[in-house]
């Protein structure tokens, strides 16, 4: 393993833990917290608490005092995903290896551990035991709303179920993908600038960054709709045809999209410029992203 890699992969970790400890006692509240349990320990790649706790150290930071903030954005994205799954949006029975969280638990649960997720990461960043000053905290918490909410993550895949079944131009796709994939990516980027009490300049940066790394990442993940392995990937491939989604592969093909994700994260890449060798963890998570089957 490389530096870079057996740094992230320590962040990878430490998140586990983390979140394995939010665990450790369970209100008894039927099966709720065993199905947000499920899914948030199904084994993701938990690409955004790394690249949070990563973009926090190379700015400066602590990345020990941003456990909460990497925790609680894995948890707003597992809720994305049980919902992304039920009947009434993609419909999908598989996800992260495991049958999806409302074939396990039902709807209503499913929707609720969603919900739970969502509140509980907000819960995790405003928790007094938070060690870091308050405006860092309040900037971090506003980020991770705004692009969560409406104007990100949900408004993203609002369009994406409103293309279902007719054709959208590339402009229209480009920008429901920087939402609904991107809004998160980003971010976490700048939210681990936040917490380090970085500089204007590598928020500016990292957020580049960030923006062109979630736009291959999602160009990436049609690419792996349609030519992936389903063991491989732990969710099903041809989930997009199936619902009529508009994807960069549906518009331009599967080859010239190959060739828009190694230029996006060669964008990635140069935008971490002022970090010199420091950024190097953060252009290996790029390249590795570009590559992977699942
Ligand atoms: C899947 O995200 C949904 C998209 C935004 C493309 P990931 O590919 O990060 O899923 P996990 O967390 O590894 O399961
Ligand atoms: C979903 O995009 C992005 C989310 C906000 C969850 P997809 O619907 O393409 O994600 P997968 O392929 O099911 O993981
Ligand atoms: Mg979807
Ligand atoms: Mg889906
Ligand atoms: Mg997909």
């Amino acid at each position: 393993m490389s530096g870079e890699m057996q740094q992230l992969d320590a962040h990878r970790l430490r998140v586990e833990e983390w979140l394995r400890d939010c665990f450790r006692e369970r209100e008894p509240r039927g099966d709720l917290y065993d199905a947000m349990y499920y899914s948030l320990m199904a084994g993701g790649k938990r690409i955004r608490p790394v690249l949070l706790l990563e973009t926090c150290r190379i700015c400066g930071g602590d990345p020990e005092t941003a456990l909460p903030f990497a925790g609680a954005i894995e948890m707003i994205h597992t809720y994305s995903l049980i919902h992304d799954d039920l009947p009434c949006m993609d419909d999908d029975d598989l996800r992260r290896g495991r049958p999806t969280n409302h074939k396990v638990y039902g709807e209503a649960t499913a929707v609720l551990a969603g919900d739970a997720l969502l509140t509980a990461a907000f819960e995790c960043m405003l928790d007094p035991s938070v060690s870091l000053p308050s405006e860092r905290v309040l900037d971090a918490a506003g980020v991770l709303a705004r692009a969560a909410g409406g104007r990100g993550m949900v408004g993203g895949q609002v369009l994406d179920m409103a293309g279902e079944g007719h054709s959208l131009c590339i402009h229209e796709v480009e920008e429901l993908q920087r939402l609904k994939t991107g809004a998160l990516i980003v971010a976490a980027a700048e939210m681990g600038c936040a917490l380090a009490g970085g500089s204007a300049e590598q928020r500016q940066a990292v957020c580049r960054y960030a923006g062109r790394l979630g736009l291959a990442f999602q160009i990436q993940d049609d690419i792996l709709d349609v030519v992936g392995d389903e063991a491989t990937l732990g969710k099903p491939v041809g989930s997009d045809a199936k619902s009529e989604k508009n994807t960069f592969v549906t518009l331009k093909g599967l080859d010239a999209c190959r060739e828009l994700v190694d230029k996006l994260t060669g964008e990635a890449v140069d935008a971490l410029s002022c970090f010199g060798a420091e950024g190097d963890g953060l252009r290996w998570l790029a390249q590795s992203l570009a590559g992977r089957e699942k």
